[in-house]
């Protein structure tokens, strides 16, 4: 799959790592390529995976199948709208941003809540986009390596109007190393996921580490 992944944070960096390691063509994407490189992280990130492009959000390739949102709630439509339609419509678009609003400092509130959601926006903004809202509800390294958060099976979400789009993200994420996770329905769903934020930062808070996650017990522990 071709894929273009949107900012140059520890998201977009695991998850550029993890897909180019799968044999996935992907370019990085960011406002200012120059300022990108030069940071720190980005920059000797960047230099190991040589195999990874590096381009400004107005100059995406046009052929990738999906594109990765992994840029802040707050950046997310800004960096979209650089973008621009030519390269979202029709695209698989992997939401994986949490509107949270670091303003008052930590625990950060959510800036979009209740009848909706930053997936819901990003999906009215680009109504040509498959938006799939997923991931966003375990920290980065988690994302890539679901063990790290424990050894038993645990839960992962996907929310989005497309069906197809769907398809292609749980294949991903079985690539990933996700064995259980359960499709809530259409792109309203991503209230639910969005909102867990607020008990998600309190778990940090409250064990000191992100590399946790929560498993949907079902009766019989059956899968939906
Ligand atoms: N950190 C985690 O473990 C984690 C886990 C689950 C979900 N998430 C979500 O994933 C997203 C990325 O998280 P992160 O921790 O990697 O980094 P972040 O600091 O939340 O976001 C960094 C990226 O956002 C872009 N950005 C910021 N302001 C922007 C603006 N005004 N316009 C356009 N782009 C802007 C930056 O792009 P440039 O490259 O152009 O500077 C940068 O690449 C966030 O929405 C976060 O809530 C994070």
């Amino acid at each position: 799959v071709r894929m273009t992944v949107l900012g140059t944070g520890i998201v977009g960096q695991t998850l550029a790592a993890a897909f180019v390691q799968r044999g996935h063509e992907t370019t990085v994407a960011t406002r200012d390529v120059d300022e990108a490189l030069r940071r720190h992280d980005f920059g000797a990130w960047s230099r190991q995976h040589p195999d990874v492009a590096v381009v400004g959000v107005d100059a995406v390739p046009l052929d990738a199948e999906v594109v990765v949102n992994a840029t802040s709630g707050a950046g997310t439509l800004a960096a979209l709208d650089a973008v621009g339609e030519p390269a979202l419509a029709d695209r698989v678009l992997l939401d994986v941003a949490n509107p949270l609003d670091f303003s008052a400092g930590f625990p950060p509130s959510l800036s979009v809540v209740n009848t909706d959601s930053l997936g819901e926006q990003v999906q009215r903004r680009y109504p040509r986009a498959k938006v799939v809202k997923s991931l966003n509800t375990v920290t980065a390294a988690v994302m890539v390596e679901p063990g790290i958060a424990g050894s038993a099976e645990h839960t992962l979400f996907v929310s989005g109007d497309d069906a197809g789009a769907k398809d292609v993200v749980k294949g991903l994420l079985v690539e990933l190393g996700w064995s259980d996770v359960i499709d809530l329905g259409d792109i309203t769903t991503a209230r639910g996921t969005e909102m867990y934020l607020a008990l998600w930062v309190r778990l940090l808070g409250a064990m000191g580490t992100g590399h946790f996650n929560v498993r949907v017990v079902r009766e019989d522990d059956g899968r939906m």
